[in-house]
């Protein structure tokens, strides 16, 4: 069985409790558990990964390869910073799909650019935690095609 998967960037451990009103009241846990189950019913084994640190994301995207047919990454607040995730997403030669929980197009306008949505091969965006789902579902498309 391939496996998946799943990067959640900064802040998304505290998934839960973190700006209900924003982001929901389903915790991380909840959350991977909820992408495992989905995974396993279309053929996918799915792990998780998060970390608060850029540098350990970026070794953690460089290391994918070989393990993981593709990634879905939720870089949190890095999305719109970060040119070193960027980078990476880019050096490495399995598909990403960017995945949030919230609609950053309806939010503040800093939200609005994605530095790290350009490398990948798509974004999916505000239908809370059914976006992970909605992101499997995508890399799994994408990796019928491939
Ligand atoms: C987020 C949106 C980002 O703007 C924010 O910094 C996050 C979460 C989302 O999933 O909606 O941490 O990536």
């Amino acid at each position: 069985m391939e496996s998946i998967l799943i990067i959640h960037g900064p802040n998304l451990n505290l998934l839960g409790t973190r700006e209900q009103s924003v982001y929901g009241d389903t915790d991380l846990h909840e959350i991977n558990r909820v992408a495992a189950e989905y995974g396993s019913s279309i053929g996918y084994n799915v792990e998780t990964f998060q970390s608060n640190s850029e540098g350990d994301i970026i070794e953690t995207i460089h290391s994918a390869p070989g393990t993981y047919a593709g990634v879905v990454i939720n870089p949190g607040a890095y999305t719109h910073t970060s040119y070193a995730i960027r980078d990476a997403i880019a050096a490495v030669n399995i598909p990403f799909v960017e995945v949030h929980l919230s609609n950053i197009y309806s939010r503040e306008e800093f939200r609005h650019a994605s530095v790290t949505a350009p490398v990948c091969t798509g974004q999916i965006s505000g239908f809370g935690p059914d976006s992970y789902v909605l992101g499997i579902e995508a890399l799994r498309r994408i990796l019928l095609v491939k």
